[in-house]
């Protein structure tokens, strides 16, 4: 029996080969691993089917020669058991599962077979049972980020032979026994955090860790102990965190030797006498925290503005020192602004400008997972951040008065580093949302470049004031929290995945090595491979043979951009090649800038990138093939689909919100340029998809609009006010939306015979007839399939607002998406059946309603 299906199998992977010989198939090895990895979960991405994963492109997995080499699967509510198989991976290197906290269950005894791992972030999961002693057998391990699981038993003293390790973060777990003397082996270690466990016992001796930054024992019940003298010893040291380890004795002078030390954090221990911090200690110390301890003296130094908490120490008992500063409880507050505004506040939600102006500023909040500085009460590295703020947003470009900076707070227990960020217009109230995004996106694409001691950042923005939607129904809300859980997710996925590559940065610094992360530095020009959620790289050969060599009979259409192919992978997936002509391809950063943004966008209604190939001179993007062909095709009775007036709403509907998706919810907003009939695809279940998107604007690259010459467009979809400017916003392709809700109606091209359908409709409709006396236009097929339009009239008007001349005029889709639901409420249908809500997250997105999941 097991013959047969062997037989069966080899004859269908033959017929593969036949069909598209490349050998795009994962290791078996590999495959199977990966299949027992899902099988031990009970949820797991949605994308991860079929049997061949680097081939089609399960989320999260990056192959290299059809081995598996990187597993990132950051905060997708994973759930089950992490499979003792994921040791067949041997030529994995990264493995992350950050923050799905129902990953649980102990981690896998053989783990230590994965000898290429570097990077092993387990942050923010629920693992539990002991660190395996195969552990030690992890050599080329850097990074190892535990800190947040359950995890129990001893630190196990083979750790102590992963020589490489940078980080090492254990912290906020379970871990009993000895703090093992062996990790005073593990000389490269930059990031030591053990905190909140229960480890017993004594300090061991660490003095050999002299490239440690920070140290964090918190939190620990160890036994009682003076102040290790070794500290001393730790050269490169800045962070030193032992708050609550039952410390006793005085504290020596030569603890603030280590010239970089800054924060000191030591509350709630047992440390009496003299606080005194001698003459020649640290240069950079900022801020020293000895809340709750038994401190009976402070000799103040004489002219160093170091901040001291020693609130709750007999010290502050004395009558003369209750209302010193260092005895108040909290540091002091960090809620000024950079400049200092001195303006009487405004109303409506608006701020004084630095001239006392009131106006709607952009906010957001600039997020530090790990800045090399710690302490606030100098600012100069703040007003440093600022003045690099201002400089870049003075460029006219962006309409800016002022950018100021405040609220700066520390996170606990993690310790990230919170700055509120406001830009004020220039000359007006608010910026338009041209402008509005142009300003964020030099966030989003990482453009600005704070200095160096921040190191990498996450920004989120807040909704903009002006464009929060005034008519606040449901549906508003529903909008706006997608948004926000949309932005919140990039947020999660986006401080997972610097944060491995900024230790690791960190610590190549330390150890004088090259820093191969060009990628944070503008400065070089190398080109690292594109971050993709879920692309494939794709060899031309790949993708030559999958088109029979880019056949004619596989040309299923072109533009102004080149040409597509269809084809078909070994897996039997159909795809879209579109392959950029010689000639109008772009620089080798901007497409690859152009495919990290694309391979982000994810919904339902927008077709899928699923690769790219950059390879021999050529940029090709390889998109999910859509089987119904084109609204174009099925209006002109070609696909033989008959559309009927439900049919016709629903996909006005579903484009509708793949545009919206694309204006209002990818990041950076992308404009389409070229909605037309043709480029919304219907699938098996005449689900709408925009398609064509790519290489198409990014919004918030003003360079190139200005520049643009040549207007891009179709005749009968172009809109006017953009032919005439030049200048291209979301609201062009707002009226090729319009145009296409009226081709809806009249199943006919928008210029037929030199009329215009636009002007025609226009000029023919009298609002006093039912249907405004437009039946000489409808197409016969509606009124056949249908009988009665409910909710036309709302729909007509609809897309003569989408095409109004002005732009300012025109709704924004997600205003058309609201008023398209509010028809389909009228007609008696669900919106929200055959469609998801008007995003989704990324794995949400392209299945649609129902379980994310692949287990229903
Ligand atoms: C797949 O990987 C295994 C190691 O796990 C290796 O022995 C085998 O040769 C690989 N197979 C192919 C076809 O590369
Ligand atoms: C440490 O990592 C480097 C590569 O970064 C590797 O060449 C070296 O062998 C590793 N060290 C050990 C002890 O494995
Ligand atoms: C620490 O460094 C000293 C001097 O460099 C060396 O003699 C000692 O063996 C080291 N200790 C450990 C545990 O590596
Ligand atoms: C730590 O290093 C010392 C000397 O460098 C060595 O004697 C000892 O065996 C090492 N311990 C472990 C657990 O590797
Ligand atoms: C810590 O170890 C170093 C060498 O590794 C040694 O020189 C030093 O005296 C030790 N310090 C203490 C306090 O044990
Ligand atoms: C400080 O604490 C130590 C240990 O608890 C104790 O031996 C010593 O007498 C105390 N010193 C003062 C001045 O209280
Ligand atoms: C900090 O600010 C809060 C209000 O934001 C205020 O209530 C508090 O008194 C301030 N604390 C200090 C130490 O200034
Ligand atoms: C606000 O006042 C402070 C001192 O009170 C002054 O130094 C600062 O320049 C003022 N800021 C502005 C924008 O006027
Ligand atoms: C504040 O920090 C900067 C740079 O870190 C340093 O040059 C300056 O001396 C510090 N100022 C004070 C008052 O400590």
């Amino acid at each position: 029996m097991s013959s047969k299906i062997g037989v069966v199998y080899i004859l269908l992977v033959l017929l593969l080969f036949k069909i598209c010989s490349v050998s795009a198939f994962t290791n078996i090895s590999d495959a199977s691993a990966l299949q027992a990895l899902k099988s031990e979960w009970t949820r797991y991405p949605e994308s991860w089917k079929g049997s061949d994963p680097c081939g089609t492109s399960w989320v999260g997995v990056t192959c290299s020669n059809d081995r598996v080499i990187s597993i990132s699967l950051a905060n997708l509510n994973l759930e089950g058991k992490l499979s003792a198989d994921i040791s067949a991976l041997s030529e994995l290197q990264i493995l992350d599962l950050t923050s799905n906290s129902k990953l649980s269950g102990p981690l896998p005894p053989n783990i230590g077979n994965l000898k290429k791992l570097t990077t092993l972030n387990l942050m923010g999961c629920g693992f539990s049972g002991q660190i395996p002693d195969s552990i030690g057998s992890l050599e080329q391990l850097n990074t190892l980020l535990f800190d947040g699981n359950q995890l129990t038993g001893k630190i196990p003293n083979s750790l102590s032979l992963v020589k490489n390790l940078t980080v090492l973060r254990l912290d906020r777990n379970k871990l009993i026994g000895d703090i093992p003397p062996s990790l005073n082996n593990l000389t490269d270690l930059f990031e030591l955090y053990l905190a909140s466990n229960r480890f017993t016992g004594s300090l061991p001796n660490l003095s050999n860790l002299t490239n440690l930054h920070t140290l964090d024992v918190s939190n620990n019940q160890l036994t009682f102990s003076l102040i290790p003298s070794w500290i001393s010893s730790l050269t490169s040291l800045s962070t030193l965190r032992m708050e609550g380890i039952q410390l006793e004795g005085p504290i020596p002078i030569s603890l603030f030797n280590p010239i970089q030390l800054q924060t000191v954090v030591l509350k709630r221990n047992q440390l009496n006498a003299t606080l005194d911090f001698g003459t020649s200690s640290s240069n950079q110390l900022e801020f020293v925290d000895l809340q709750t301890n038994g401190i009976t003296g402070y000799n103040q130094p004489a002219n160093k503005p170091i901040q001291v908490i020693l609130a709750d120490n007999p010290v502050c008992k004395e009558s003369g020192n209750q209302q010193s500063d260092f005895c108040k409880a909290s540091q002091s507050n960090n809620s000024f602004s950079i400049p200092q505004i001195n303006c009487s506040s405004c109303s409506h939600g608006k701020e004084p400008t630095p001239a006392c102006r009131c106006v709607y500023p952009i906010t957001g909040t600039l997020t530090f997972r790990s800045p090399s500085f710690s302490g606030f009460s100098n600012n100069t590295n703040f007003i440093m951040l600022q003045k690099e703020l201002a400089d870049l947003f003075k460029d006219p470009k962006y309409q800016m008065e002022a950018v100021a900076i405040r609220n700066i707070k520390e996170t606990s227990p993690d310790h990230h580093l919170l700055i509120e960020v406001l830009v004020f217009p220039l000359g007006k109230e608010s910026f338009d949302e041209t402008g509005m995004n142009r300003v964020i996106t030099e966030f989003s694409t990482h453009n600005f470049d704070p200095p160096s001691i921040f190191g990498p950042y996450i920004f989120k923005a807040d909704l903009y004031i002006p464009f929060s939607g005034g008519s606040a129904s449901s549906n508003t809300g529903i909008i706006i929290g997608a948004a926000v859980g949309a932005a919140v997710l990039l947020l999660l996925l986006t401080i997972a995945g610097i944060y491995a590559i900024w230790q690791k940065k960190r610590a190549e610094r330390a150890t004088g090595r090259n820093n191969p992360f060009a990628k944070w530095n503008k400065s070089k020009s190398s080109l690292d491979a594109p971050r993709l959620m879920g692309a494939k790289a794709f060899t031309f050969e790949e993708l030559k043979k999958c088109t029979e060599n880019f056949s004619e009979a596989n040309n299923v259409g072109g533009g102004g951009y080149g040409q597509v192919y269809k084809g078909i992978l070994p897996s039997g997936q159909l795809i879209a090649i579109k392959r950029a002509q010689q000639g109008s391809s772009q620089g080798e950063l901007e497409f690859k800038n152009e495919i990290e943004l694309l391979s982000r966008v994810h919904h339902k209604n927008v077709v899928r990138l699923l690769g790219f190939c950059f390879d021999r001179n050529e940029q090709m993007l390889v998109y999910e093939y859509i089987p119904n062909g084109s609204l174009t095709d099925s209006l002109s009775g070609k696909s033989g689909i008959v559309l009927d007036w439900t049919r016709r709403l629903r996909i006005a509907l579903g484009s509708g919100k793949g545009l919206a998706y694309l204006h209002e919810l990818a990041d950076p907003p992308i404009i389409h340029r070229d909605i037309k009939s043709n480029n919304i695809l219907l699938d098996e279940s005449l689900t709408a998809k925009v398609a064509d998107f790519g290489l198409s604007k990014l919004v918030g690259d003003p360079e190139k609009v200005h520049v643009t010459t040549q207007v891009k467009g179709t005749m009968g979809y172009l809109d006017p006010e953009y032919y005439m400017t030049n200048q291209l916003t979301e609201k062009s392709d707002v009226y090729g939306f319009g145009v296409v809700m009226l081709e809806l109606l009249t199943g006919k091209s928008p210029i037929v015979g030199g009329k215009y359908v636009v002007r025609e409709v226009q000029r023919k409709m009298d609002k006093s007839r039912s249907l405004y006396d437009l039946q000489e236009f409808l197409d016969p097929a509606i009124i056949a399939s249908s009988g009665n339009l409910k909710g036309f009239e709302t729909y007509v008007d609809l897309a003569l607002r989408c095409v109004e001349g002005e732009g300012l005029k025109r709704p924004t889709m997600g205003e058309v998406v609201k008023e398209i639901e509010s028809i389909m409420q009228l007609v008696g249908l669900n919106p929200n059946i055959d469609s998801a809500t008007s995003s989704r997250t990324y794995e949400e997105a392209s299945k649609g309603s129902g379980d994310p999941y692949g287990k229903q």
